[in-house]
């Protein structure tokens, strides 16, 4: 007997309602892929698509993982060497001293995300996160029958944090402050000043303060500060991985710490164990290839950085030659922020991105994806393809201001 399609009320609304605008958007692209039309891909901040490439010290230390054998499962809380590899890098390059214990191997931020949102989050909890931010951070908040509340990040400003507004959010319901710096999806780096702001609020409430160091030395200006060097006495949990300094999104790895003067996150680690425990553990000869990629020299990076220094400010003096766009200048990773001016020709910045797929085939993400509030009437562009393809995106998306095509 052939089986019947589920019913959808068999579905839970918590899969129903999770969205993520960066491959939402692919979906509707492929589509006009398939159907011959050409398409310029600048919505994923995927180092690897055009034509940076892994350093090829870590691509090598991964094949002798995994030829050395190290393909069985792991410990669940990640191999000792990453670990503590994790703990050098950590001291080394961000002045953030923890424990090797302190330290979770994951698969990916994105999985610390969805762990330490399960084990905060209750039904009705509420939790800060900047708007606009890196999506997941909605979605799996809502994911756990929360309420990601945006805090304002102010564009005049360089899309610095407003702690007046997270301040004004506060409530016996929330349970954590996420900030993300450098940040996805504006490219802003907050000053020592702005993340000393957070560590006063966090510390005034007893609020646990996440912090998402993903891009910290992807950077074009100020080295930014680590928000657990600054954080003396207040707990801090620290996300970072590999996706995008290590240019090896691929192989999903990454870490949370735990920053603590006094053991204060012991349960809440307990809880995050049990879950790593769940899922037995992480990609294993990623783990041992990155333990060692963590202690190597920066020099591959320079000449990356300056590539995309030179992509960052081709791309912001051009948007802002457009009429009806205008940009602040990233500071950090591979993103810029843009404010479309909808002028009546396009009811909000959804409409928009996709009228300008149909009509030029170029990719990019609306805004309010990334917060509904904070990010209307923007679109986010990643600046990682050569500047070639960058040009004829811009030129594209010049005729299509001025000229409607
Ligand atoms: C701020 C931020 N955090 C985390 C991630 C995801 O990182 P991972 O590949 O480690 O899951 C991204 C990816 O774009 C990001 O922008």
């Amino acid at each position: 007997m052939p089986i019947k399609p589920l019913h959808s009320d068999l579905i839970t609304n918590r899969t129903k309602t999770i969205q993520y605008a960066i491959r939402d958007v692919v979906v509707t692209a492929k589509r006009l892929e398939a159907s011959g039309q050409q398409i310029t891909y600048l919505n994923i901040g995927d180092p690897i698509v055009y034509d940076f490439e892994t350093p090829s010290f870590l691509v090598d230390a991964f094949c002798a993982a995994a030829k050395e054998g190290h393909n069985g499962y792991s410990a669940s809380a990640g191999i000792p060497t990453f670990r503590k590899a994790v703990v050098k890098k950590e001291k080394r390059i961000n002045q953030v001293t923890i424990h090797e214990s302190d330290v979770i191997a994951t698969a990916g931020i994105s999985e610390g995300i969805q762990m330490v949102m399960a084990a905060l989050v209750h039904p009705g909890s509420e939790v800060l996160v900047p708007g606009p931010t890196y999506p997941p951070y909605l979605a799996f908040v809502r994911f756990f029958d929360g309420t990601a509340l945006t805090y304002r990040c102010i564009e005049e400003e360089g899309w610095r944090p407003d702690p007046d507004d997270i301040r004004a959010q506060i409530t016996d319901k929330t349970a954590a402050i996420v900030l993300i710096n450098p940040n996805n999806p504006t490219g802003s780096v907050y000053s020592e000043k702005t993340i000393k702001t957070f560590v006063n609020i966090a510390g005034e409430y007893g609020l646990p303060l996440i912090s998402d160091e993903v891009y910290d030395r992807l950077i074009y200006d100020q080295t930014p500060k680590s928000t657990a060097a600054l954080a003396k006495d207040v707990p801090v949990i620290g996300f970072n991985g590999l996706s995008k300094v290590y240019l090896v999104p691929g192989w999903r790895i990454g870490y949370m710490y735990f920053h603590h003067q006094n053991h204060e996150f012991a349960e809440l680690k307990e809880h995050i164990l049990k879950q790593a425990r769940i899922r037995i553990c992480t990609n294993a000869p990623a783990q041992y290839a990155s333990a060692v990629a963590l202690q190597e020299s920066d020099a591959y990076l320079k000449p990356v950085l300056a590539r995309l220094r030179e992509r960052r400010d081709l791309v912001s003096k051009r948007l802002n030659e457009i009429q009806g766009i205008s940009t602040s200048k990233p500071e950090g990773a591979f993103y810029i922020f843009p404010k479309i001016n909808l002028n009546n020709r396009w009811t909000n910045d959804e409409t928009f991105v996709m009228e300008l797929l149909h009509k030029t085939g170029v990719l990019v993400v609306h805004g309010s994806g990334f917060d509904p509030n904070h990010g209307a009437n923007h679109f986010r562009l990643v600046f990682l393809a050569p500047p070639p393809i960058l040009n004829s995106a811009l030129d594209a998306l010049q005729h299509f201001m001025e000229k409607g095509s």
